[in-house]
């Protein structure tokens, strides 16, 4: 074998087998990005309209359904939960007086961290982060 054709022989093999990492470590790169952006907050809404009623729905978000409950003078508390029914798909409503959701379809219940109080209901709602940024209402997966 000439010099030559050993070092190009040499050369595809460390190319050929190097193949596969360097794949990996792409799609585990994408995989990552995706994984962060997920993460990331998303505008919902504004601090003016949450501090209204004190409730901020907004149905068709980057994240989905979600409904803010609480105000900008107590940004710390701020309760965030996809509002959709587990049971059946209505939109559950906040109830101040006792400090829980409350599904208007069958009457299911669920405390302020998303969880079922009262069946027929039987999963949680999905909860979200949420705080408040300038002037806008933000969100991001718990
Ligand atoms: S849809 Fe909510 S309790 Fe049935």
């Amino acid at each position: 074998m000439k010099r030559r054709d050993f070092i190009n022989w040499v050369g595809l093999g460390l190319v050929a087998s190097s193949l596969p990492i360097a794949i990996a470590a792409c799609s585990s790169e994408t995989d990552i990005s995706a994984s962060a952006r997920s993460q990331e907050w998303k505008k919902v809404g504004t601090v003016a309209d949450l501090d209204k009623t004190g409730q901020l729905l907004a149905e068709n978000s980057p994240v989905g359904a979600v409904l803010v409950v609480g105000t900008s003078k107590n940004a710390a508390s701020l309760i965030a939960v996809n509002p959709t029914c587990t049971h059946k798909g209505c939109t559950v409503a906040w109830q101040a007086k006792t400090n829980n959701f409350i599904c208007p379809c069958h009457d299911a219940a669920f405390a302020a961290d998303g969880k079922v109080q009262k069946k027929p209901a039987e999963k949680s709602l999905r909860t979200y982060l949420a705080k408040i940024e300038g002037n806008d209402v933000l969100v991001k997966t718990a």
